[in-house]
Formats: structure tokens, sequence, C-alpha cells
């Protein structure tokens, strides 16, 4: 089943998908203030009738210690008298601003989204003036007050390209959140999976980079998802690839063949093309024009 690239934002686009029509969505957000992906400024918040005049400017570079480091934003953000906010998802100039943008992104996945659909997301944190801003925890809780029931947060333990910068007064983490939402309190989840039966693996696999998976514990309960990234040329043009190991148990934990897996911050296309692979309809909806061909070519 070739996936269904969607161009556009997803507040506009989500809303052309059926009813009901998506199993599950699995996707990551561009994350708070760690780089300027060049995606087009869209409107947030404010008066829709008013006509509005935006003052645009760079906002001042931040060392965030997190991401690609690709220095100060090459996109101008602005507001509007009206309080209404112009730019990209992700420069936004506080955490709280950005969070309420991904919350509203993720409103418009309530009407297609089955009733015993689910929502997988990853989101990983940066600094502001020396502290972590904690973004990850923002996130669940503002979903959580908007109706979402927040069912996991489960540690996505990132080795390879993608990393904090490290400092010589603190610990590195290099560690994700991959946040289980559900739409209902009871939702679709078969926990008969392959991925779920896989023998305990020992903890030293942990330390061979060869290894990638569900980290399990000496009962074979899982306790985190590590999952190595290669550094390949789409890497190099799109930084925060899905790896497809991280993907597929998603799927098989929270779809039926045929069912239909949404990323609507889709990228490259990466999730469309594993749930594809799997046998199930994937849809991938993406803002920038020039990765949402890559995505219909199926790159990823
Ligand atoms: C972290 S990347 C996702 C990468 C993807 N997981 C992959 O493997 O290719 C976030 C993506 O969201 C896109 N994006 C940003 N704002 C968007 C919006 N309002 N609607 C749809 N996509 C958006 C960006 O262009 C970027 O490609
Ligand atoms: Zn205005």
């Amino acid at each position: 089943m070739t996936p269904l690239v969607l161009t556009g934002d997803c507040r506009e686009m989500l809303p052309t998908l059926a009813p009901g029509s998506v199993q599950t969505c699995i996707t990551t957000p561009p994350y708070w203030s760690t780089r300027d992906y060049e995606v087009p400024p869209l409107i947030w918040g404010g008066d829709p009738g008013h006509d509005h005049s935006f003052h645009l400017r760079f906002r001042a570079g931040q060392h965030t210690g997190y991401g690609d480091h690709q220095g100060p934003p090459k996109t101008k953000t602005g507001t509007c008298l009206c309080g209404a906010w112009f730019g990209p998802l992700g420069l936004e100039p506080t955490v709280g601003l950005y969070i309420d943008h991904v919350t509203e992104c993720f409103h418009f996945l309530r009407r297609p989204l089955a009733d015993d659909g689910t929502l997988w997301v990853s989101i990983g944190d940066s600094y502001a003036n020396k502290s972590l801003v904690e973004a990850p925890s923002q996130l669940a809780l503002q979903m959580r007050s908007q109706g979402w029931f927040l069912r996991s947060r489960i540690p996505w333990i990132k080795r390879g390209a993608m990393h904090e910068r490290p400092s010589k007064d603190r610990l590195t983490g290099n560690i994700d959140y991959l946040f289980m939402f559900s739409k209902n309190p009871s939702y679709y989840y078969d926990p008969t999976t392959a991925i779920l039966q896989r023998k305990a693996q020992r903890i030293t696999d942990f330390f061979d980079l060869s290894w990638q998976g569900l980290l399990l514990d000496a009962d074979g309960e899982p306790m985190a998802l590590m999952v190595n990234q290669r550094h390949t040329k789409l890497e190099e043009d799109h930084y925060a690839l899905f790896p497809n190991q991280l993907i597929e148990p998603l799927v098989e934990l929270t779809t039926r063949e045929g069912d239909a897996v949404l990323d609507m911050f889709g990228g490259v296309g990466t999730t469309g093309a594993v749930a594809a692979q799997m046998g199930r309809q994937g849809i991938v909806c993406e803002l920038k024009p020039s990765w949402a061909r890559l995505a219909k070519m199926g790159v990823a």
C-alpha cells in the first residue's frame, strides 16, 4: 500500500481525513528551540478576523545544549497586537507558547482518530537559562488537561547522531520520551504481539552497538526502547529521522493489518514507509514541500 502524502499544515490537512479513519498516529513534532527547520512560518492564536501586522525579527540565538547546533534561527518570527504569533512550530519565544501550539495541532487529530485509537508522541527536552525546560512533562500535562488519556511514558534511549551537547558541569542524558495517549479509556492494543514475547536480552547487550530494540529486564519486562542511529545521506538533509526500529513495535501493538497509521509531522515519511511495509495504510502529513516530495518518492 503506497503511503498517502498530504502537503501542508496539519491543522488544515487533518480535517480532510474521514472521521475515525486513523487507528494510530506515531509522530514527533519539531522540538522547542533546538533547530530551525526553515519550514514556512504559520499564524497561531490571536483574533482570526484581525488584519494582522507582525513585528518580525530574528530571535536571539540561544544555546540550548541540544540538537545539532546550527546557530541562531534563520527565520523571522513576530507577534501581532491581537496576540497572534507568526513563526514555525518550535521557534516560539517561550516553551509555554510552544506547548500550546503542539497541543492545538493534536486537537485536530481527535476527529480523524478512531474512538479506539492511540497517539504516540516522541519529544525531547532543551535548556533555557541553564535549566532543563521539561518540555516533555509540560506537553504530557497539557494534553491530559485537554482530554487525552496519558497511558505511558517510555524513555527512548538515543545513540548516535542526535544527542544532547555534553557539558563539564553536569551529566549528559541521551533520552527522549515516547508518550502514549489514547482518545478514550479503552483502545486497541495487542499485548500478544511478537515484540513483547521476545526473549529477555542480557543487560550487556545494551552496550553492544549492533543491538537495537526493547531493553527488557530480567523478568522479560520492557524497560526502555533503545535505538541505534546510523548516519545516512538522508539524515544529513533531515536530521530528526525516526528510526524504523522505533516505529515497528508501536505499529504492531496498536494496529491491525489494513489499519491507517498517520504521522502528522511526517518529515520524509519514515512512519508511512514502515506502515506500508507492515501491511498498513500509511498517511504522512508534512508542511515543508521538499520533504513531502521526498516522502512521496518513498525515500525513507
Ligand atoms: C522532527 S521532524 C519529523 C521527522 C520524521 N519523524 C521523519 O522520520 O522524517 C518534524 C517535522 O514536522 C514538520 N512540521 C512542522 N510544522 C508542521 C505543521 N504545522 N504541520 C505539518 N508538519 C509540520 C517539519 O517540517 C518537520 O519535517
Ligand atoms: Zn492580529
